[in-house]
């Protein structure tokens, strides 16, 4: 009996195991079913694609949608019809928002290109993400030292030059086309796309600020993320961006004769404007970097272990940056320090003086009113208000004790906010799983020196949580001679984006 009622149990449990073990398979299946995404071939896809992405980006770069140059204007507005055909040949639900007009220096008004913007799906149940680029670009002539005409993409070794091919047209075409192969291959798009493309970034988004304010409540309303891919990695390491610094521009007017003087006839007399200029300009940062404006860094927020552990997992080479820039030593020698002056740190840079007698030559003369710009980088918890009293008590005070009769007048022009995210948030594990997909490493965490100012009016106005994803390779050259793109990072980049937008919909909210 014993034998036999265990010989019975057994076999139910054995057939108890085997309907378990069965149920789990199929409830595995059904797992993969659901979260199997066709990651091959969309990655496939991508690959058969190369080329046309690459002719793609070469139609882009040959319009000279330079916006700091008014005569380049048609081509700027060309540029945002090209934009906003290529979203509606993706099935976008285009509108392109008239901005109004800007005032030239000599008092004409143009109008400012036309902000596009897109919506592409529409379902309530999915999250919507708002990718926000630019078309516009600095301005490039080959006499300024580029090996190949700037407005005609150059295939050299796998590395494609061209004006605004890295800053910011590769990056917003590969958005597009990451979009297009969940289209093309009849794929369900992961979550609801927006684009809001703009084409006056490389001169302060004029605008813009004013559009977003506008749009809050329409087009911003079901916006859950923001995603900005107008920055690079800082290595061959992909990198997800936390950070940016934020900017204070001065001007400086020390003003004196009523005209300009002839330095034999009137030097020795005069107390000259440029030499009141000088004294106050280098009082401002000390010659190993240290800001002599007071109050300003006590305002930084302090440095935390955390932080410090971060920045020296960073993938950084001090040489090659050193070669880079082509300079024999830098401020400081250690990557720690290093990266966080460039990052978390501000600084002062002097940019120009104007009325300065600048043409080449020897001309003796003393100048009659002269202005000195420069800027402050800007980082938390600083706040531009208070650098704009700080900095001009403390010029007029440095000025006071000259006792100079000539007068000064301090402005800030820009006063723009640094950005800063939360590296915990969901945005950023999404970032790290998709870069973990496609380039089978973990992405380092950097912020940038630079501004990007729309990224903390997007966050002050519209509420949303927004990631810098770049692309962009460390040497790429923005702003330079010899901008470039790389294909692998173009190519790639399109894969990360479109992994990306799988991790975003995973986002639980
Ligand atoms: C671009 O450069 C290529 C190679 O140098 C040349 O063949 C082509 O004609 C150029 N295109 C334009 C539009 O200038
Ligand atoms: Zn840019």
């Amino acid at each position: 009996m014993e034998c036999v009622k265990t010989l019975t149990t057994s076999r139910n449990n054995e057939r108890f195991h085997r309907q378990e073990e069965m149920l789990a398979v199929i409830f595995l299946a059904i797992i993969l079913g659901i979260n199997a995404h066709p990651f091959d071939e969309l990655h496939q896809y991508v690959d058969e694609h190369v080329e046309d992405y690459v002719q793609a980006l070469r139609e882009w770069v040959a319009v000279e949608s330079d916006s700091s140059d008014a005569t380049k204007r048609p081509d700027l507005h060309r540029m945002m019809d090209m934009t906003a055909e290529k979203l509606k040949n993706m099935g976008g639900e285009v509108e392109m928002v008239d901005i109004g007009s800007q005032e030239l220096p000599d008092g004409t008004t143009i109008p400012l290109p036309k902000v596009v913007t897109a919506q592409i799906g529409k379902d309530s149940n999915k999250h919507t993400v708002c990718i926000y680029g630019h078309v516009d670009v600095q301005p490039a002539k080959k006499e300024d030292g580029w090996a190949t005409d700037p407005y005609n993409l150059t295939d050299i070794d796998g590395k494609l030059y061209g004006r605004g091919s890295s800053d910011n047209k590769a990056p917003v075409l590969a958005w597009m086309h990451a979009v297009e192969a969940y289209q093309a291959l009849d794929l369900d798009l992961p979550v609801n796309v927006k684009f809001l493309i703009e084409g006056m970034e490389e001169t302060g988004s004029n605008g813009l600020d004013t559009m977003i304010v506008a749009k809050r409540d329409t087009f911003f309303s079901d916006v859950d993320y923001i995603i900005i891919s107008d920055c690079g990695w800082l290595s061959r390491k992909p990198a997800l961006t936390y950070g940016t610094r934020g900017n204070c521009y001065f001007f400086a007017e020390v003003e004196g004769p009523k005209q300009d003087l002839h330095s034999g006839v009137y030097g020795g007399t005069v107390i000259e404007p440029m030499t009141d200029l000088i004294g106050i300009l280098d009082s401002l940062i000390s010659p190993n970097g240290k800001i002599l404006v007071p109050g300003i860094r006590e305002a930084v927020a302090p440095f935390s272990d955390e932080e410090w552990k971060m920045y020296q997992d960073i993938d950084f080479n001090i040489e090659t940056f050193k070669s880079k820039i082509g300079v024999s030593q830098l401020m400081y020698n250690n990557k720690v320090d290093l990266l966080s002056h460039r990052w978390r740190h501000p600084t002062v840079s002097i940019h120009g003086i104007e009325g300065a007698f600048s043409a080449s030559g020897s001309k003796t003369v003393i100048p009659a009113k002269v202005t000195g710009k420069f800027s402050i980088r800007q980082v938390p918890d600083m706040d531009p208000a208070m650098v704009k009293k700080q900095v001009t008590d403390y010029l007029n005070s440095v000025f006071g004790k000259r006792k100079s009769p000539n007068k000064l007048k301090v402005t800030m022009i820009i006063g723009a906010k640094p950005w800063l995210a939360d590296t915990k948030h969901a945005l950023y594990e999404a970032g790290r799983a998709a870069v973990k997909r496609v380039f089978q490493m973990e992405p380092d965490l950097i912020r940038e020196g630079g501004t990007i100012p729309i990224a903390q009016t997007f966050q002050d106005v519209t509420g949303k949580s927004i990631i810098m994803l770049p692309i962009g390779g460390f040497d790429d050259g923005l702003h330079s001679q010899n901008e470039k793109m790389n294909r692998y990072n173009y190519i790639e980049g399109t894969k990360l984006f479109i992994s990306y937008l799988h991790e975003v919909a995973e986002i639980k909210e």
